[in-house]
């Protein structure tokens, strides 16, 4: 819960909200691969997050905007190996109608904050796109700094690593 968002695990009933996001061109412009246009794609992948958070007790989640109860995106923290480190992979990913709005920002604080109480230690990596300027404004707004140790060559090229340590 944040001052305008509450957050809360994926559940299949999402699903139609996520691939509205997902199949959106504008979302994915950065991230080609990350395309989904089959509702029953997007339900493998909330069973994929729901895995997550089945074995690690947090994951990716479903972020609500509180005054109209909309799904608006997706943000979350899940373990991943890069270059052979275990980290904690940030990722936000809205709805254009809610862009704009400071949203994104406000839950991947909330988030970094989570991380930094019950995961300190750990890496917080945002694995960004050297071309999306937006996303790379909310990770460093969070305080999260270019980290070229952990740059890594993603699906769609090279993403950008920018972390800090919780
Ligand atoms: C990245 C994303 C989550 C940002 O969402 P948002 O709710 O608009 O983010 P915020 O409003 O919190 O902050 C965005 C910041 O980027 C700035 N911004 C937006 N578009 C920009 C652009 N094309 N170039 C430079 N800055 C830009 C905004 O002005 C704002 O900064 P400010 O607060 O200093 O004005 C959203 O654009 C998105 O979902 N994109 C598609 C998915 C994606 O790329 N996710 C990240 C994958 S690494």
């Amino acid at each position: 819960m944040t001052a305008r968002l509450s957050l809360r695990q994926p559940a299949q009933v999402d699903a139609a909200a996520i691939l509205g996001i997902l199949s959106n061109p504008s979302v994915v412009q950065h991230n080609p691969s990350d395309l989904v246009e089959e509702l029953q794609d997007v339900e493998t992948l909330v069973r994929h997050w729901q895995g997550h958070w089945e074995r690690h007790g947090f994951g990716n989640c479903c972020v609500f905007e509180e005054k109209t109860g909309r799904l608006v995106g997706n943000c979350g923290v899940r373990w991943m190996t890069i270059h052979g480190d275990r980290v904690l992979n940030l990722m936000y990913r809205f709805h254009p109608s809610a862009w704009g709005q400071g949203y994104a920002t406000e839950a991947a604080e909330a988030l970094l904050q989570w991380a930094q109480e019950w995961l300190p230690a750990e890496l917080v990596v945002a694995r960004i796109r050297p071309t999306n300027l937006a996303s790379q404004k909310v990770a460093t707004k969070i305080g999260l700094r270019r980290h070229p140790a952990f740059d890594d060559q993603g699906e769609d090229g090279v993403e950008w690593a920018f972390t800090k340590r919780s």
